[in-house]
This record gives structure tokens, sequence and C-alpha cells, in this order.
């Protein structure tokens, strides 16, 4: 079954139990939103979600819902040194079903066992060859006996053996309780939590779908003769600072489908980048390596296809935050692509690598078929410049210049100087990196705190409203001047001045700068009216209304818009305000003043900041 079946058949057989099918959030967390996990990249299906989970309303189309299912693009980098294996990757979908308060563990498993088994709806999987875990109790929940009682009704009921043991021990061949490192599921420190259920498919048909022992189904797992499958997540508890502090609410259901591991079942192969997610990057490499190293070509494959998305999602290369994870993924794909040798001259080839994760996307995810030539521009440059500092890095090495200049100057990602270091049998201190990079992450958080406070300094003073309008002009001006690719990537307001940063990869020109100029200062002598109206997020994003931090789902949207008609606006984004009520105000009380660049500069690689004025 291809995965593209897979989605679909998901999605169907959850509509047609009255779940709302929502489409994939960002794979960029929403800083913005004070949602209580702040973690840089969605890492699960629910990550986006956790506001509705700890009780918030999902509202769609004016009507709360309570029953929804979506396939979440995620990415996870803390098992990055481990991509080359065969189940490893930084990007996944995952596919996931929620109860928001609806209904819970019976439904919940009795869907689970149905969609993996059904040859009509679902997987068609072998139920004799499923396994499953439930929570086995601690101090802070109880042992979770009424999910082992629902699973042992539906292997009865379908007549599969349950393993024959008594559910409420631990040995019950089918069934097993597991503790709450594996079976109770958390996103962090804070937000919704309980204990879960696993279930586990025997993928090399080994077990002969009878009872085990217990440490016979801790075997297969370790020597992965079962692979996980799905999650079940019965959310009961919220924690805050790594502590419970109470019961939600409502208790929901959260749970998790790694697509990637059900193409392998589903597809018969043992490992992820056989299965149709990642093969056609494999296959482009096999045929143009010199030098065929598997690990290499998988990093590559799983690294770049990272990359995509990422720059789909609005990332771009640099040495902060997000950022510098894209970066360290666009670099080691290139120094793995060079090992693999597969040109003459030395390049990496990544535009033809580029080329095949967009081709197999482009019909899943409509953003990446619109950023396409964007992205792989992106990639190319960060290539480019890698390779630059990547000499003249080399230089400072050998004359043994500290890991930490490496990072901040040449854009040396700690790994590659600590296998530089290797190849040379030099030592590396890394606590004096680690030190470093700390205070320079702090530093960059300091920054990115302001940045989605929306930065306005004081939003009654008149000022300030006047430079939040200006901002939305200046910001539809660089589009006009600059293209497509201009992103806001920050905005701050004093009384004094605005400043914005956005994503252009040049310094722009004098005749640039004044074009952007003009064009402000026209539309503030037009006297167009800038109004806000509020409606549903499907309806919000049909607007065109430029919107920048991922995810609002089912939240009622501000948009605010410059011109006659929300149609015909000039500018239109998503957005809080305030802002004046007509751009003649930036012309100041006696309507003399015009907007004027004060400083246009690069804040970081591919980020250029404008400081501008109304005077
Ligand atoms: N949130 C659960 C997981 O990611 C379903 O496994």
């Amino acid at each position: 079954m291809k995965s593209s079946e897979i989605r679909s058949r998901f999605l169907q057989f959850f509509k047609n139990r009255k779940h709302t099918i929502i489409d994939s959030a960002s794979l960029i967390t929403s800083d913005e939103k004070g949602v209580t996990n702040p973690t840089l990249f969605n890492t699960a299906g629910m990550q986006p979600l956790i506001p509705y989970l700890l009780g918030k309303p999902f509202i769609k189309d004016g009507h709360e819902v309570t029953r929804l299912a979506d396939v979440q693009k995620c990415l996870r980098t803390v098992d990055i040194d481990e991509i080359g294996d065969r189940t490893h990757a930084t990007f996944f979908e995952m596919l996931g079903n929620w109860s928001l308060g609806d209904y819970f563990k019976e439904e919940a498993i009795k869907w689970s066992y149905e969609f993996l088994t059904s040859k009509e709806e679902g997987l068609g999987l072998d139920p004799n060859r499923l396994y499953v875990t439930v929570f086995e109790g601690d101090a802070v929940a109880a042992k979770d006996v009424e999910a082992a009682e629902i699973w042992k009704g539906i292997f009865k009921a379908n007549t599969v053996s349950d393993g024959g043991g008594d559910t409420s021990k631990s040995e019950n061949g089918r069934i097993f309780f597991m503790p709450a490192s594996s079976n109770w599921w958390e996103a962090g420190e804070n937000g919704p939590c309980g204990p879960d259920t696993e279930m586990y498919y025997d993928v090399k048909n080994v077990l002969g779908g009878k009872g085990l022992t217990h440490e016979r189904f801790l075997e297969a797992d370790s020597k992965r003769e079962v692979v996980e499958v799905w999650n079940d997540v019965f959310m009961q508890y919220e924690k805050k600072d790594g502590k419970i502090v109470g019961k939600l609410p409502k208790p929901s259901v959260d749970t998790g489908a790694g697509l990637e591991r059900l193409a392998m079942v589903m597809q018969n192969v043992d490992n992820i980048f056989d299965t149709d997610l990642l093969k056609p990057e494999m296959d482009v490499m096999k045929t143009m390596a010199k030098n065929w190293k598997i690990e290499s070509a998988r990093i590559v494959a799983d690294h770049i296809r990272s990359a995509v998305f990422l720059i789909t999602d609005g990332v771009i290369p640099s040495n902060t935050d997000r950022g510098y994870v894209l970066r360290k993924l666009i670099r080691r794909a290139v120094r793995h692509g060079q090992l693999l040798k597969m040109s003459e001259d030395g390049s990496s080839k990544l535009d033809i690598i580029v080329n095949a994760v967009i081709l197999n996307y482009e019909n899943v995810y409509k953003e990446v078929a619109i950023k396409k030539d964007f992205v792989i521009a992106e990639i190319l440059k960060e290539e480019t410049r890698f390779k630059e500092t990547l000499n003249q890095g080399l230089k400072e090495f050998e004359k043994g210049v500290d890991a930490f200049t490496l990072f901040s100057s040449y854009g040396f990602p700690l790994e590659l100087t600590l296998e530089l270091a290797k190849e040379k049998g030099i030592t590396i201190d890394v606590n004096d990196f680690n030190e470093k990079f700390k205070k320079h992450q702090e530093l960059s958080r300091a920054g990115a705190e302001q940045k989605f406070k929306g930065g306005l300094a004081d939003s009654n003073n008149e000022m300030v409203v006047r430079y939040h309008t200006a901002t939305h002009l200046l910001h539809q001006a660089l589009f006009d001047v600059l293209g497509n690719g201009v992103m806001q990537k920050g905005s701050n307001i004093t009384t004094e001045r605005l400043r914005f940063d956005f994503a252009h990869g040049a310094k722009m020109t004098d005749e640039e700068k004044k074009r952007v100029e003009a064009i402000v200062n026209e539309k503030i002598a037009a006297g167009l009216p800038m109004t806000q109206v509020k409606m549903s997020k499907e309806e919000a994003e049909k607007t065109g209304a430029k919107h920048f931090f991922g995810e609002k789902y089912g939240d009622e949207i501000s948009i605010y818009y410059i011109g006659d008609s929300l149609e015909r606006a000039y500018s239109k984004e998503f957005c809080g305000g305030p802002h004046v009520k007509n751009t003649r105000e930036l012309a100041g009380p006696e309507g003399k003043w015009h907007f004027k660049i004060l400083k246009e500069e690069a804040v970081a690689q591919g980020v250029r900041r404008i400081k501008a004025v109304l005077g």
C-alpha cells in the first residue's frame, strides 16, 4: 500500500467516525500564542493542539468540534546522530485522531484496532501479529486495568488469542504492563499528559501469534522483531514545570502513528529509506554515487527532506535556534553528499536530491509546490556559503582556533569540528564550547522574546500605533519590490522608529530602497482606510492575508487590511492591532511627515533589518 493511500485511508476512517479533518500545522511551533510547550518545532501531532487538550474549545465554522484527525508534519532532532540506521528520521509525518473531552478509552482502542486490522477500511494487518502494552501504574496514576480489559475484550471478540492470562497480572502474553518510562506520555515539562497504550506489530512474523512471556516480548522489541505502530494516550492530567498540578477538566485522547513506520510495515521493507517516502531520493543517489555509502546516503535523504520542509515553513539558515538546526542539517547533507562522490567536480548535486523530495511531496503539501524555487535556491545558497567558510575555517582550524569561534564565525557545527579533530588526533574542549554556546543562546532568546511579543513597546502610544501601521505598509512594499521570498522575521517598534527584520538574500540597492519608500509614501498620501475584520481560520486563510507563525487552529482570526475592501486591499495581515484608522494619520498632525528608511543591514545570514522613521 502506498503511503498516500495510508494517509487517505486514515483520514477517511476517522471522517466516517465523525472526526473533523484538519490540515497539518506548520513545523514551527507557535511561540506567540503562549503555547505551554516552547519547543522549536512540532515534535508530535498533539503539540499544535495542546491548548485544546487542556480544555479550550476548538471552533470550526462557528461550531465547537470535539473529534479531530490529521496528518501532522513533525521534526525531532534529538536522535540526529542515529540517522543512517534503518528507522530514525528527523522529519516524519504523524497520523493522529483526537477526542477533546468526547470519547475515551473504549472507542479510542476499538478504532485503533479496527483501523490497523480492517481490510476494507484500514490497513488489513493480521490481528494475530498484534501485541499491546498498557501502563502498569505508579505513585501518580493507577494501573490501567481498564485499557487492558478493553483489549482483552477486543481480542476475544475477534477470536485472536488474548494471551490467555489474567489481565490484572503483568504476564498476559499479548497485553503487557509497562512502567511510566515507556507507557506514559507528555510533551516536556508542561502540558497535558497521561498513561498510554501502545500497539506493536510482529513485522518478522516470528512470534507465532501465541501468548509470549514478558521477557520474550521485550527481547522481540529490542531486536526489532516487533515495531511500535501506534500509541493511544489517555490525557488526564496537567503538568507545570515538571509537576502534576491537577486533573484535566475533560479527559481527552491523543493518538499518534508514524507514517514512515506504517509504510515500512505495509510495504514490507525493513527500513524507512526503502519506503516510497524516501526511496526516490535514495534511487537518485544510487545512480549517481561513485562511492556508495548507505549511511551517508540515508543522512542526505533524511536531512534534505527535513530542510525542504523547514524552508517551506519559513525557516532560513542562521546561527541561532531554528535557523541553526536547518543550517546543521544542510551542512551535514553537503558533507555526506561529497562522500558519495556524485560528480566529477566535487559538487554534491544537492539540487537533484532536493528536486526528488519536492516531486514526491508537492501533491501532498501544497506549500511545497508553491515554495519550491525558493527552497532550492536557499539550499544551494547555504551550500555555497558552507563551502566558502569551510575553506576559510579549515585554515583557522589548522592554526588551532577554538570550536566556538569556528561555530560562530565560520558556521562549523560542533560535530563537524569534532569529526575533523578526530581525523587529526586533536582533543576539543566540549564543555568550553557548551558554556559559550549557552550564553550565545540566551542572548538570541532575549531577542526572540521581543520579536514574539510583536515588538510593540506601548500599544497605547499614538506614535507606536502609527509605526505599527507603517510596518504593514513596509512589509507589502518589500514584497512588491523584492518578490515573494521576503518573509517577516521580526518586528520591534518604539516611539522613535520601526525596526523590521525579513528574509532576503542580498543587500538592498539604493534604487530598491527608494522604490519601497516611494510606495509607502504613496499609500500614506492616498489616505487609505485601515480596517479590522474577524473570521474563522479557514476563511482567513482564503483571503490570502499574510501570516507567519504557522498554526492558528480553530481560532477566530483578526485581519487588518489597508484599502477599500478586503478583496482589493493593498495590504492584509493576520494581526491583533492596534492600528490607525486611515493611513493619512501616518503623515502626522500637519500632514507633512514622510516615511524614510534610515538603515538597511544584515542581522544574520539571509536576514536583513530595516530601521525607518516617519518625520
Ligand atoms: N503524542 C503521542 C506520541 O507522539 C501520541 O506518541
